[in-house]
């Protein structure tokens, strides 16, 4: 449709189409979806980056589901993180008893998602489990070791934005996920 051009002359490349995008949430739902059927299930959303993703794929879930967020501040350069990572916004919601799904739009070096544990309420170890959903996976620049267990993508080592994802705040609006020119 063009969107790329009209709306963001510096997206060199489309990596992932909307469609392609869509059709891998859709997937996603129903997997999670028949894996937490009968269990009392609460995604939580890591701020910004997430948003789109997780709006996305709750509707695609079709078993009763919760949504809550953390909010964690990166002391990065703007294209990583530093692995110094703070939790500013903790969970508003008791995980006791539930099953908590992690939603993520990217893991990188892994730090990000290490540091969400952190979340007062995951940590007090009270969730009936932990597991994590990304969207995007680049194994390429891992730092530390972290289990995934849904990946929507594994992509090479570039840096993306659009759905979700920024350059220096912007770029989220993009409704497919594309390479910045460099
Ligand atoms: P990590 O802590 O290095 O795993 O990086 C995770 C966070 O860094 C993500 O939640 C994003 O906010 C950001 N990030 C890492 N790679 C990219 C990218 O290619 N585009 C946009 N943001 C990224
Ligand atoms: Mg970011």
């Amino acid at each position: 449709m063009g969107v790329a051009s009209v709306s963001a002359p510096e997206i060199a490349e489309i990596l992932l189409a909307e469609d392609e995008i869509a059709a891998r949430v859709r997937e996603l739902g129903e997997q999670i979806s028949r894996d937490y059927e009968g269990k009392e299930l609460l995604l939580v959303g890591i701020l910004k980056g997430a948003f789109v993703f997780l709006s996305d794929l709750v509707r695609n879930i079709s078993i009763p589901v919760s949504v809550d967020f953390v909010a964690l501040s990166s002391y990065g350069d703007g294209t990583s993180s530093s692995g110094i990572v703070k939790v500013t916004k903790d969970l508003d919601v008791s995980v006791e008893g539930r099953h908590v799904l992690i939603i993520e739009d990217i893991v990188d070096t892994g730090w990000t998602l290490k540091m969400s544990y952190l979340a007062e309420n995951l940590r007090a170890g009270k969730a009936a489990s932990v597991r994590v959903c990304t969207l995007l996976d680049k194994p390429s620049r891992r730092q530390v070791d972290i289990e995934l267990d849904y990946v929507g993508f594994v992509i090479p080592n570039k840096f993306v934005v659009g759905y979700g994802l920024d350059f220096d705040g912007l770029y989220r609006n993009l409704p497919f996920i594309g390479v910045l020119k460099g």
